[in-house]
């Protein structure tokens, strides 16, 4: 648990609330919480179900591991304490997208369990989704979009997940997509449909 430093602040209710931007906007406010190694397909996945629901007039954002590293989280690493903030930060950011009535993506490895539990845990029933975007770590390691795994198992990279790291599977996620069978257009599809399914768009 992150310690409460500040006392003295009371929170302040909006006159404008989430229902009133969900309807302005036609849907559902949601984050759809992509998980999975490095090379699995979250960032190609997150980035094609944002087109697709563009296209459709929905407003979306995604929040993807590299970008946030670059700027809000650019001081912590890949220690399992930074990695724990990294996406506390993250599950705090998407919950207040998620109160905008954004249909927010986020794409982080996000490796260990009771984290992305954490971040289930900020939001309401239904407002999390959880997407194992699951691929065989030899595959992830043949695609290796970034060169990272070559780097890994050189021993230039320490802490890689699924190399000298964990990644810890989620048990009951909403949705599971194996990229090493699906095409990205079915993968993205996949989450799409699951959004009309549930009433989100
Ligand atoms: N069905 C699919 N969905 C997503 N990516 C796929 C799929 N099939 C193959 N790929 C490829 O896998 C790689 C995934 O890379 P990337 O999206 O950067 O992964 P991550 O963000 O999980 O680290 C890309 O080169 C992409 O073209
Ligand atoms: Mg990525």
């Amino acid at each position: 648990m992150t310690e409460q430093k500040a006392t003295n602040i009371v929170w302040h209710p909006s006159l404008v609330k989430k229902e009133d931007r969900e309807k302005l906007l036609g849907q559902k406010g949601v984050v759809i919480w992509f998980t999975g190694l490095s090379g699995s397909g979250k960032s190609t996945l997150a980035h094609a179900v944002e087109e697709m629901l563009h296209k459709m007039g929905k407003l979306t954002y995604v929040l993807d591991g590299d970008n946030i590293r670059h700027g809000l989280n650019k001081n912590l690493g890949f220690s399992p304490e930074d990695r724990e903030e990294n996406i506390r930060r993250i599950g705090e950011v998407a919950k207040l997208f998620v109160d905008a009535g954004v249909i927010t993506m986020t794409a982080f490895i996000s490796p260990y369990r009771k984290d992305r539990d954490a971040a289930r845990a900020l939001l309401n029933e239904g407002e999390f989704i959880e997407v194992f975007v699951k691929v065989p770590l030899e595959v992830a390691e043949e695609r290796d979009p970034k060169g990272l795994y070559k780097k890994a198992r050189a021993g230039e990279i320490k802490q890689f997940t699924g190399i000298d790291a964990p990644y810890e599977e989620p048990l009951n996620p909403e949705l599971l997509v194996d990229t090493s069978k699906l095409s990205l257009e079915e993968s993205a599809q996949m989450v799409v449909d699951y959004l009309k399914e549930k009433g989100i768009i």
